[in-house]
C-alpha cells in the first residue's frame, strides 16, 4: 500500500456546487491557508452521472488537475451516499422502509436500501467509471468509499432485506433447529417452523426476542458493508496501492466497526464536538477509531469542522483557539491528517450554515480563516517528523459493539445502564493520569498490554475467557467490572453463576446485583491492610453481591443487606493478577484504584501535569525494521485544555517544534495552547 509521505490538512470541497471559475480563487484562499488536500465528489452523484449511463467528467477534470498543478492532492469520494433523483424514478423501491412499514421519501441523503441489487448495480457503475478514469492519477492519495455509512439510518425493513436476512441467517445456522436454540424460542411461543416465518424485528407490543435484534443489527452492519466491499475491490482493481477508507464516526451504535475495520486499509472518522465538550471524551473516540487497526497505526482525521456546526440545537461557534487545540489533540492520538467539513461553505442546501474555511464572505479576512492558517503553517513545520509515528499504549480498554447493543437492548436492568457511559467511567479515571490507552476489541492481541480493562463486557465467550486468562497468567493485569461476562453471543445468560466464563479467572461469584436509583449511593471501604490507600468511596448505580471463590478482598461494602461483603477483589493467577470491580465507584474511587493498579503494574504517568491539561507521545518508527523502533525519542505532545495558563515541570531540555524554543525544566502554556516537544539533541546523546 501507497505510503503517506505528509500530514494532510484538507477537507470536503464541492466545486460541483459552483460555476468553474471559483476554482481559481479557491485555490489561490487554499495555498493562503496551508491546505494540502481536498476531498472530492462525495455528493456528486447527479451532477457526474446526470443520466443513467451518461457520465460528465469535465467539471471534475479540471478540479482535480488545478488541485494538482497546485500541489493539492485528492482524496476521492464515490458519490453512492446521495442517489441522484432519476435512480428512484427507475427504482421507487431503493427507497429505504422503516420499522413501522412505512417508506422513505427522496429529497436528502443517504436513503436507499443497501440490500436494493439496482441501488447496488448503479454504485458499481459509477465507482468503476471513477475507478478507471482517476485512478491511477498522482494526485489521488486516498478513496473515500462513500459517506458515513449507517448515518442517519441504519436499518431498512423493505422485503428485500427481510429475504436477505433469512438468507444470512441460513448461513449463520445452517438449521432451524440451531437459529431457535441461538434465539432462545421457546420463550412466549416464539419458535420457527420455517426460514419465510423470520421478519425483521420491526414495530411490536413490547420487548424483542434479544437474539433476533443481535442478528439483525449483525446482519445489517453486514449488508452496508457488503455495500463498501464491492466498491473497494473495484477501486482495488482500476487503483492498486491507493488506500481505501470509509468515514466512521466513533461511538456510533449503527455498524460494528470491528468487523468493518479489516477491511479498510485506513482507518477515518469524523469527529464534532461541540465547543466545551468534555477533552477526554474527544480522546476516547481517536482511541476508539485508533484501536480499530489495534491501536499503533495512525488515522485520518476526516470531517471536523472549523467552527460551529449546523445540527445541533444550540450550534455554538468554536472559541478562539478551540479548533487548534482539537486538531493537535488528534494529532497527538494519532491522526495523520485533519480535514474539516467543509472547504468552501456551500450558498444554499441544508448545511449553508455550517462553518467552512471559506465563508460566504469569500475571504480570508476572518476569525476562522485566520485560525486554520495558522494551524495550516503549524502543521506545514513539523508534519513530515510525525506523519507515521506511532502511539504506544500499555494499558487497553476492550470494546464491543455486540455488547453495547446488548445492554442498552430493552428491557434494561437499569434504566441508567449505558455502555458508553460506563466505559468512560475507566477511561476517564485513565485519562486523568496521563496515561495512554487503546480502546480494542475484544479479539485484539493483547500480550503488549501491562493492564487490560474489560468495563461492562456482558457478552463473553469461553474462548475469550481463555486468551484473558492466558494473557493474566503471562503476567499481565486485567480489571474486570460488574455485568461483564453474563451472556454469550446470543445474549442467551452463561448458565453456572456469573460472571459466567470469568468466575474462575476472577475467583468470584457474584450472586445476584443491586441496582440504585439516581441519587442513590452505596458507601465502600478499602483499608490500609489490604491496599496501599485507604477510604471510604461513594458507588452508585450498581452493585454486585458475591462471594470469594480465591481472590481476596480489597474493599467492602458499607451499606445495604451486603454490608461487609467484597465490593472489590484482587485474584491472583500465574505471573499476573484480576482486579474485579463489583460497583461503579464514583469519580475519585475510580481514579485511586486505577492509580493504585496502575502504578503497581510499574504503568507510569507520561508526564506530571495537572488536571485539564493532556500529555501523549508519537513514537517515530523505521519502514521495515523488524521491531520498527527508529531509536529516536518520542514526540511529546502537551495540550492546555484550561482557559487558564499552567506550568509543567520537565525531565529534561526539550525544543519545541512549533516555536523552536528551547524548554529546560519547565513549560509553560498559555489557556489552550499546545506544544509540541522533542528531547534536545545533546539530551538524547548523552
Ligand atoms: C457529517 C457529514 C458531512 C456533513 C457534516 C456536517 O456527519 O459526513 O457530510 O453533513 O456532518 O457537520
Amino acid at each position: 500500500m501507497q505510503r503517506q509521505r505528509r500530514l494532510l490538512f484538507g477537507g470536503d470541497y464541492n466545486p460541483d456546487q459552483w460555476p468553474a471559475e471559483t476554482l481559481q480563487e479557491d485555490v489561490r484562499l487554499f495555498k493562503a491557508a496551508g491546505i494540502n488536500s481536498a476531498t472530492v465528489g462525495i455528493f456528486a452523484w447527479s451532477k457526474l452521472e446526470p443520466r443513467p449511463g451518461r457520465y460528465e467528467w469535465g467539471w471534475l477534470d479540471d478540479v482535480i488537475e488545478h488541485l494538482h498543478a497546485h500541489g493539492i492532492s485528492v482524496i476521492l469520494a464515490t458519490p453512492t451516499a446521495a442517489p441522484p433523483v432519476w435512480l428512484y424514478q427507475l427504482y421507487p423501491d431503493v427507497l429505504p422502509v422503516d420499522e413501522n412499514g412505512l417508506r422513505y421519501g427522496y429529497g436528502s441523503r443517504r436513503h436507499y436500501c443497501p440490500n436494493h441489487p439496482a441501488y447496488r448495480h448503479h454504485a458499481r457503475q459509477i465507482t468503476t467509471e471513477l475507478a478507471k478514469r482517476y485512478g491511477r492519477h498522482p494526485a489521488v492519495t486516498h478513496w473515500h468509499v462513500d459517506n458515513e455509512y449507517g448515518c442517519h439510518i441504519s436499518a431498512c425493513y423493505c422485503p428485500r432485506c427481510v429475504a436477505a436476512f433469512r438468507q444470512w441467517l441460513q448461513q449463520r445456522y445452517q438449521t432451524l433447529e440451531e437459529l431457535n436454540k441461538a434465539w432462545y424460542t421457546a420463550f412466549w411461543s416464539q419458535t420457527y417452523g420455517a426460514w419465510e416465518e423470520i421478519d425483521a424485528p420491526r414495530r411490536t407490543t413490547t420487548y424483542h426476542n434479544p437474539g433476533h435484534v443481535l442478528d439483525w443489527r449483525r446482519f445489517m452492519s453486514d449488508s452496508y458493508l457488503a455495500c463498501f466491499l464491492e466498491q473497494k475491490e473495484i477501486i482495488r482493481a482500476f487503483s492498486p496501492g491507493v488506500p481505501v477508507t470509509t468515514n466512521f464516526m466513533a461511538w456510533f451504535d449503527g455498524l460494528d466497526y470491528h468487523a468493518w475495520a479489516p477491511h479498510l486499509d485506513v482507518v477515518s472518522w469524523d469527529s464534532y464536538p461541540p465547543t466545551g465538550a468534555d477533552p477526554a471524551e474527544t480522546a476516547a473516540r481517536h482511541d476508539l477509531m485508533r484501536g480499530l487497526k489495534g491501536g499503533r497505526a495512525p488515522f485520518l482525521l476526516m470531517e471536523q469542522s472549523p467552527s460551529q456546526v449546523n445540527w445541533m440545537e444550540y450550534n455554538r461557534p468554536q472559541r478562539p483557539g478551540e479548533m487548534r487545540l482539537r486538531s493537535w489533540q488528534a494529532v497527538a492520538h494519532g491522526a495523520d491528517a485533519i480535514c474539516f467539513f467543509q472547504l468552501r461553505q456551500s450558498q444554499g442546501g441544508a448545511e449553508k450554515f455550517h462553518a467552512a474555511v471559506i465563508g460566504h464572505d469569500g475571504g480570508s479576512e476572518t476569525r476562522v480563516f485566520r485560525e486554520v492558517a495558522r494551524l495550516g503553517a503549524e502543521l506545514a513545520r513539523v508534519g513530515e517528523r510525525i506523519t507515521g509515528s506511532e502511539v504506544r499504549a500499555e494499558v487497553a480498554i476492550l470494546f464491543s459493539w455486540p455488547s453495547w447493543w446488548a445492554v442498552e437492548q430493552p428491557p434494561r436492568i437499569s434504566k441508567g445502564l449505558r455502555y458508553v457511559d460506563e466505559v468512560m467511567r475507566y477511561y476517564r479515571a485513565l485519562w486523568q493520569q496521563h496515561i495512554e490507552v487503546d480502546v480494542v476489541s475484544p479479539d485484539a492481541d493483547l500480550s503488549r498490554y501491562r493492564l487490560v480493562v474489560v468495563p461492562l463486557l456482558r457478552i463473553v465467550t469461553p474462548e475469550l475467557a481463555q486468551r484473558l486468562q492466558r494473557y493474566v497468567e503471562d503476567g499481565g493485569g486485567l480489571l474486570v467490572t460488574y455485568h461483564s461476562g453474563l451472556t454469550d453471543v446470543h445474549d442467551r445468560a452463561h448458565l453456572g453463576g456469573y460472571p459466567g466464563p470469568l468466575r474462575r479467572l476472577c475467583g468470584v461469584w457474584v450472586e445476584e446485583f443491586d441496582v440504585l436509583p439516581p441519587g442513590q449511593t452505596v458507601r465502600v471501604r478499602t483499608s490500609e491492610s489490604l491496599v496501599p490507600w485507604d477510604g471510604v468511596y461513594e458507588a452508585e448505580f450498581w452493585c454486585d453481591v458475591m462471594h470469594l471463590e480465591g481472590a481476596r478482598t480489597l474493599a467492602t461494602y458499607e451499606d445495604e443487606y451486603y454490608r461487609g461483603m467484597p465490593a472489590v477483589t484482587e485474584h491472583r493467577v500465574g505471573r499476573g493478577r484480576v482486579v474485579y470491580v463489583g460497583t461503579a465507584l464514583q469519580p475519585k474511587g475510580t481514579r485511586d484504584l486505577t492509580g493504585w493498579l496502575t502504578r503497581s503494574l510499574g504503568i507510569a504517568p507520561v508526564l506530571d501535569a495537572p488536571d485539564g491539561v493532556e500529555v501523549l507521545r508519537r513514537w517515530p518508527v523505521v519502514e521495515g525494521d523488524g521491531d520498527r523502533s527508529s531509536g529516536q525519542g518520542p514526540i511529546l505532545f502537551i495540550l492546555n485544555h484550561r482557559t487558564t495558563p499552567v506550568t509543567l515541570s520537565l525531565d529534561g531540555t526539550y525544543v519545541d517544534l512549533l516555536s523552536g524554543e528551547t524548554c529546560s525544566g519547565s513549560v509553560e502554556l498559555s489557556s489552550r495552547d499546545v506544544r509540541v516537544l522533542i528531547a534536545s539533541p545533546s539530551e538524547l546523546q548523552s
